[in-house]
């Protein structure tokens, strides 16, 4: 039987050249790794402290992921981005690292970025709210790309991550919006480019009116907590807790002039 012959250029290069080729975009992609792996720990500090101190969670859930080598060369390529050198792919690809934090209402979204832009060891390297100004086509997200301090054994590398910020109505629209792009072949019917356009308007409003809802929910809620605190129940009977037992809290001082 005749041994299957490696395709070109694999034929022209050594195994020893191969072994170390592989090793080297194993060490870059490793980098993104754990940019990646930094940030979504960071989220889920964020998300536990928030729980603990505001008895709610503003992130429904988070997705990453690393784009392949392909599609690296392949945007390098698109977008005329000059030689394959993994220097230049760090320069000119900054979404090789990509995080998507879906939450369940917009005021959550600049919650999270404004949480993130706080951590000063965090670079902000750019930001596009498409929240504020849609892309034409009625996309919807805030995009941040983040640069994040990575230490390894022998060492400390500042790594891009792409951070897509979004609500639960933007990423169901932009999943949808995506799988009819590529069905299509990125040429979609105008009829259908106009009902989405129409499904986005749809999105946004249903945004606001949650936004709406969740804050009349909170406004209930703090009203109750504050009756809850001016009573006692005992034995299912009610007692409302005057205000000089309060005054024993501080010591008997407050209420008193000075
Ligand atoms: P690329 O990074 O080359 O895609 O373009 P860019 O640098 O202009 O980036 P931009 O921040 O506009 O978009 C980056 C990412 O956001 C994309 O890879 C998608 O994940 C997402 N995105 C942007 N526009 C759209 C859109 O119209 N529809 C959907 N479904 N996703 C989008
Ligand atoms: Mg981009």
């Amino acid at each position: 039987m005749n041994p299957i012959k490696p395709i070109s250029p694999m034929n022209t290069l050594s195994m020893q050249q191969i072994k170390q080729f592989k090793n080297e975009i194993t060490r870059f992609m490793m980098t993104y790794k754990f940019a990646l792996d930094e940030m979504e720990t960071r989220i889920e500090i964020l998300q536990e402290e928030f729980q603990l101190l505001h008895d709610y969670n503003p992130i429904e859930h988070t997705k990453s992921r690393l784009k392949s080598p392909e599609s690296i060369i392949n945007k390098m390529y698109r977008k005329n981005c000059g030689a394959l050198s993994f220097p230049n792919i760090r320069n000119h690809i900054k979404d090789i690292a990509g995080l998507r934090i879906t939450c369940s209402f917009l005021s959550d979204i600049y919650r999270i970025s404004d949480m993130l832009k706080k951590q000063t060891d965090l670079r902000i390297l750019e930001e596009k709210d498409y929240i504020s100004r849609p892309k034409p086509n009625g996309y919807r997200s805030l995009h941040l790309i983040i640069e994040v301090p990575v230490f390894m054994s022998d060492r400390q590398e500042r790594v891009c991550v792409e951070v897509q910020i979004r609500t639960i109505a933007m990423d169901f629209w932009a999943s949808l919006e995506h799988k009819i792009y590529y069905k299509y072949n990125k040429t979609v019917p105008s009829k259908l480019l106009d009902e989405l356009k129409d499904a986005a308007h749809a999105a946004a409003a249903l945004d606001k009116q949650m936004e709406r809802l969740h804050n009349e929910i909170q406004e209930i809620r703090e009203s109750e907590e504050e009756a809850e605190m001016n009573r006692i129940v005992i034995r299912n009977q009610e007692f409302p807790l005057p205000p000089a037992l309060l005054q024993l809290l501080d010591g008997g001082t407050s209420g008193k002039a000075e």
